[in-house]
């Protein structure tokens, strides 16, 4: 962004624990404010923000945007002072994975209330009218019921402000690859992005790496220097093991360093928090032992014979555990990592990723703070946009 004028200014719609918001901020807009109905997402922001003015808990179905300017600037209508919207409405409506399991489909794919939520954010863009506002959701949002639900949001955010007489927007959307990006992750997400009609030419973003990014970073890039735990040890605050750190650096050719100091800002972090990890029972504990690095329990079965356990109906070879491999992306972190963590084991520890190894690897720096309770950290990492991402695709400054 050009120095000397004042910075754009956004305003982020189910900010969850501001991912996208760091992205926004690190991309160098103004956060003006971010709302979200969850309050450990409202508490977790709020501890690593401190430069937001207005971070709300609120429903937004029921806080609409008249609300919000009447906060941001009383008495006034300078609403146009916002240059754009950003969010991410949950996603879990849209989910392929939930359309495999039968929740996405019949009448339970209509009668799901999170697929119109994108409507309480298209109602904040007809009020605020930015100059672009993106959206970020799983894969299965553009494809949704043949594409229904896409043209849906095209058409309502063309017709915004048409009763007015003011302009609408054109939506496009586009698929991010957030490895690419420079986040150690196999992460596929749908951007969908909205570009004000009165503005010139058709936006159609080349998204670029962050300036200090590595793009195609490896697992152990982001967690090869965190100290060593056995499964259900820990602390939720401790020193960092520099020991540990200097041989890891020297080990990896430039790229865990470029990691550690660019993107997570070691030299930020006094302390290493949320670094503990989960119990597994014995029976888990020998299963994950019988794995190779890199490989998933069904390969296992399948390629080498290995039996495990745990008993496995062999017909489905359905996939239990994944060994993640230190050389490669790491799986797609997802909110339910809390539950489904046996497909998250450490690649050279016996034991599933701690939530700060996850946060890692969604690109969140160390000094950010997260929950004391485990299972809330996972949810609001895994449920986060990516901040490098985020700052990946800044929006184009239009003059
Ligand atoms: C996918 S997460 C967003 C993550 C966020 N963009 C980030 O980067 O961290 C979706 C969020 O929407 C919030 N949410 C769902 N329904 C809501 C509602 N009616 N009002 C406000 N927030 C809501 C959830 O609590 C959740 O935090």
């Amino acid at each position: 962004m050009s120095g000397g004028r004042p910075p754009l200014t956004c305003i982020d719609l189910f900010c969850g624990c501001g991912g996208f918001s760091l992205g926004m901020q690190r991309a160098g807009f103004a956060v003006l404010a971010a709302i979200d109905f969850n309050a450990e997402a409202i508490a977790t922001f709020d501890r690593n923000f401190p430069d937001v003015p207005f971070i709300l808990h609120k429903d937004l179905t029921t806080f609409g945007p008249e609300k919000l300017a009447e906060l941001i600037w009383p008495g006034s209508s300078a609403r146009l002072g916002v240059d754009v919207i950003v969010g991410g409405p949950p996603c879990q409506g849209f989910s392929k994975v939930r359309r495999v399991d039968g929740a996405n489909s019949g009448p339970r794919l209509i009668a799901d209330p999170r697929r119109h939520l994108y409507r309480e954010f298209l109602r904040y863009v007809g009020f605020f009218q930015p100059r672009i506002f993106v959206m970020e959701n799983v894969l299965g949002l553009r494809s949704a019921v043949g594409g229904a639900y896409f043209t849906a949001v095209q058409k309502e955010a063309r017709a915004l402000g048409r009763a007015q007489g003011r302009p609408g927007y054109r939506v496009h959307s586009q698929v991010e690859d957030a490895w690419e990006l420079g986040v150690p992750q196999k992460r596929h997400r749908q951007l969908i992005i909205g570009v004000r009609s009165d503005l010139p030419g058709y936006f159609l973003p080349e998204l670029q790496h962050a300036p200090h990014a590595v793009p195609r970073p490896c697992l152990w890039d982001a967690i090869g220097d965190l100290p060593i735990l056995r499964a259900g040890s820990g602390e939720q605050e401790r020193d960092y093991d520099l020991i540990r750190r200097v041989e890891h650096v020297e080990h990896q050719e430039g790229s865990a360093l470029r990691y550690l100091c660019n993107v997570l800002e070691i030299d930020r972090a006094k302390k290493l928090t949320s670094h503990v990890a989960r119990h597994h029972s014995e029976r888990d504990l020998r299963d994950f032992a019988r794995l190779r690095e890199g490989e998933t329990s069904a390969t296992a079965m399948r390629v080498r014979g290995v039996e495990f356990e745990f008993p496995y109906d062999k017909s489905s070879f359905k996939d239990r555990y994944t060994w993640q491999g230190r050389w490669h992306p790491c799986s797609t972190i997802v909110a339910h990592l809390s539950k489904d963590d046996l497909m998250f084991i450490h690649p050279t520890q016996n034991r599933s990723l701690t939530a700060r190894e996850a946060a890692r690897i969604q690109s969140f720096p160390d000094w950010f703070r997260f929950s004391q309770s485990r299972t809330q950290a996972y949810r609001l990492i895994g449920n986060a946009v990516p901040p490098l991402v985020a700052e990946g695709i800044e929006p184009p400054v239009f003059n």
